[in-house]
């Protein structure tokens, strides 16, 4: 599979055979780091594939992880992430006690993932580690480094494997990036 999409205006980043064995080999890590029991916490919606893949690649490599969502919203237009990072749809499970692992799609500002962090800290989980597929480098505007990182992300607006412009290419089966 090459990862090319007729009706998509731009170029493939990262295609699907790269993203499995980068997946694979993340959870492999995750679970030799974590151990088998822990809450997945996927940060919606960029982060739905990605945590999917994720989930079924932990399984494989000897992981039982329990699952749940948080919807977060950061205040801002179009494809700058800036500002003030809110709750739109909450986890429903118990935190505290409980050993996390937040996954996300990109780490940029670092201000959703660091915001989701200090939440379930302040919720008195017993540990927090997160895990985002890309990380753009150089973008940081708070002190946040992702304990683990499928790949490091150019200065390009991405999208597909769940990540979206303007809620369109989430369907794409590889990471790409839209032609301006
Ligand atoms: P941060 O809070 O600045 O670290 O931004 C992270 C969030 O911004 C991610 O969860 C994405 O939702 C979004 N984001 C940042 N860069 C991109 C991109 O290139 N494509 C799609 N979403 C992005
Ligand atoms: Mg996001």
């Amino acid at each position: 599979m090459t990862g090319h999409s007729p009706d998509f205006p731009g170029s493939v980043l990262i295609d699907a055979d790269r993203l499995a064995s980068r997946v694979a080999a993340l959870a492999s890590e995750i679970v030799g780091d974590m151990g088998r029991d822990f809450l997945v916490i996927s940060v919606l919606k960029g982060s739905f594939i990605f945590a999917a893949d994720l989930l079924r690649a932990m399984h494989m490599a000897g992981g039982t992880p329990d699952m749940d969502f948080i919807t977060l919203s950061s205040y801002g237009l179009g494809t700058q992430s800036t500002g003030e990072v809110t709750v739109s749809r909450d986890v429903d499970v118990e935190i505290a006690g409980r050993q996390i692992l937040i996954v996300d799609d990109i780490l940029e500002s670092g201000r959703t993932l660091s915001f989701a962090k200090d939440l379930m800290l302040s919720r008195q989980a017993r540990s927090v580690k997160t895990c985002v597929l890309l990380e753009k480098p150089g973008k940081l505007a708070v002190s946040m480094r992702a304990d683990f990182v499928g790949f490091e992300c150019p200065d390009k607006f991405v999208v597909g494997y769940g990540m979206d412009a303007a809620h369109a290419w989430r369907q794409l089966p590889f990471v790409g990036v839209v032609e301006e």
